[in-house]
């Protein structure tokens, strides 16, 4: 096995939460030294966007059939909307002095380590160049400004990590948490841009190091030590036509950029530090490569009943901290429609053009027609055999819908045991569901390091789709990154590797906390010009 692999086999078994020990983190937590969530750029002239909020009239069941919404022409207006559908704020909360903001992608303790970038290949929209986008002020910060423009207009967007600002909270476990973050956030991009009548290609092949130099994050003066920015993804914006996708012009484009501004401080002391968290990082780090796009033919989910537009649908997402034990049951064509949105060949799934790697072990616990147990959702048919083998031999593997591969494992109250493996929490044993994404790992992460990374993006993704479709059902998701992973794994009768349950998720009735006001997303932007 490469050496690489090794690293992150290693990384990931030591990063385990079980009931005898957390992974490491730090003991206590100074909220006083938590890092700044948004990062600025001083120096960068800003770019301002045109007011945020505005509706669109796409509905939520319109994204069915992302090919019949007509395409907003490119201007700043709908670029604009892209980012903030995307990055953008969706409302302040306020708990006594405490103020915090939630943004339409979630994040892991909201701690945001995802930064956005856009880069234009020409001066149609803005001057050719690479921007930062500032969600907190909704504007963008030109970071560079190239001195050559490409024949072809091109909209980019790429996206980075800073693993320390989730680090400060979580430890040794934030890398693989900033790695969901970046699942969530292509998600998040891939809805915006289809409420624009848009799509988005994932650039796979792009080599980290070339994502570095294009959005200036190797330019190391202009970052403080261990604020630094990881490159994780470049993604293509489709805006009228399909075009083109390769990457490479843009290195040529960057050869000519001069660059302003340097990255804030974020404003903490770093008292701790995580060196395995670097050597994960440096391990998983991805050179150019061929991809061999896997192709399937789409297909719109089972039918929602949701009228809603889409666009109020992604700023009304939020993460349920409380869910109510005793809601009735969800409805059946709810659950079921929720399953078929997260199936490879939905709609979501478009821009994730790689084999499926990721399966869903579901806790049913208050589902309509549906005896409570745990199930499971196929999402590669032809795993079938490898997850029967690897699983407890006791499964009745009984097929429960015409048109999905799921199937009752075994019945029973799981609501103790699916809280138990979540860290003792509540939010697994009081929905109606949570669940447990497995993916196919070892042969994965040794086929490819920075394979790694794709597995939790895979499962961010999924995350991201449910988290809507809980929006959508009238219900409520939230992630849970925080589980026992090998408790997980026996219940599961998993005892290798070669499987391994990388991110959690629940769903259900949410409690509001009448504790906390909530206010709107932007308003401290009102009165400034
Ligand atoms: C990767 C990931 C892991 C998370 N893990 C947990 C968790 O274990 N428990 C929990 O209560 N919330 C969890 N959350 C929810 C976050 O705390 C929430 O997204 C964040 O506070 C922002 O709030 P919002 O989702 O309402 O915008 C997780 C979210 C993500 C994206």
């Amino acid at each position: 096995m490469n050496p690489q692999s090794t690293t992150l086999l290693n990384y990931h078994q030591r990063t385990k939460h079980s009931l005898q020990r957390y992974a490491k983190g730090p003991e206590t937590i100074d909220w006083e030294d938590q890092p700044d969530p948004f990062r600025r750029f001083p120096g960068c002239p800003p770019v301002p966007l045109p007011a945020p909020g505005q509706n669109l009239p796409v509905r939520f069941a319109d994204l069915d059939q992302p090919q019949n919404i007509p395409a907003q022409a490119l201007s700043l207006t709908s670029i604009g909307l892209l980012l903030e559908l995307a990055f953008g704020l969706s409302a302040w909360k306020q708990y006594g002095p405490s103020r915090w903001a939630l943004r339409c992608n979630p994040s892991s303790g909201n701690l945001h380590p995802t930064e956005a970038y856009l880069i234009a290949t020409d001066n149609y929209l803005v001057p050719a160049g690479v921007y930062h986008y500032l969600s907190h002020d909704h504007l963008l910060e030109q970071r560079a400004q190239f001195t050559d423009t490409a024949a072809e207009s091109a909209v980019f967007i790429g996206l980075s990590s800073v693993h320390w600002r989730e680090a400060w909270k979580y430890g040794e476990r934030a890398f693989r948490y900033c790695q969901h973050d970046i699942g969530h956030a292509l998600a998040a991009l891939r809805y915006a841009a289809a409420c624009l009548g848009w799509s988005i290609d994932i650039l796979l092949a792009a080599a980290d190091a070339d994502l570095a130099t294009l959005l200036g994050l190797d330019r190391h003066g202009d970052f403080k030590h261990n604020e630094q920015e990881s490159p994780d993804v470049l993604c293509r914006m489709q805006i009228s036509e399909q075009a083109a996708v390769s990457y490479q012009p843009l290195l040529a484009l960057s050869a000519t950029a001069s660059w302003a501004g340097k990255a804030e401080s974020l404003k903490a002391y770093h008292l701790h530090h995580w060196p395995v968290i670097d050597e994960a990082a440096a391990a998983a780090h991805k050179p150019q490569t061929q991809e061999n796009p896997w192709q399937v033919e789409m297909r719109p989910p089972l039918p929602t009943a949701c009228a809603k537009t889409a666009s109020q649908i992604i700023r009304q997402r939020r993460s349920a901290q409380q869910f109510d034990g005793n809601m009735p049951d969800l409805a059946a064509a709810d659950f079921f429609r929720m399953l078929s949105a997260v199936m490879p060949d939905a709609p979501a799934f478009g821009c994730w053009q790689t084999l499926p790697k990721v399966h869903l072990f579901v806790f049913v616990h208050r589902v309509a027609g549906l005896t409570p147990g745990l199930y499971v959702l196929l999402r590669d048919a032809t795993s079938l055999a490898a997850l029967q083998s690897a699983t407890a031999s006791a499964f009745a593997w009984q097929k429960q819908h015409d048109a999905l591969p799921f199937y009752q494992l075994h019945s029973g109250n799981f609501k103790q045991i699916a809280k138990t493996v979540s860290c003792h929490q509540p939010i697994a044993s009081d929905s109606a569901f949570s669940l447990g994404m497995v993916a196919e790992f070892s042969a994965t992460v040794q086929a490819a390091p920075w394979h790694y990374r794709r597995l939790f993006w895979e499962c961010g993704i999924i995350g991201q789709v449910l988290y809507l479709e809980a929006e959508a059902a009238g219900v409520r998701g939230t992630g849970i990154g925080c589980y026992f992973d090998d408790s997980v794994h026996e219940i599961l009768g998993i005892t290798d590797n070669a499987w391994q349950s990388l991110y959690h998720f629940t769903v259900g009735k949410p409690l509001e906390d009448s504790r906390l006001q909530t206010l709107p997303p932007y308003s401290h932007l009102q009165g400034e010009s």
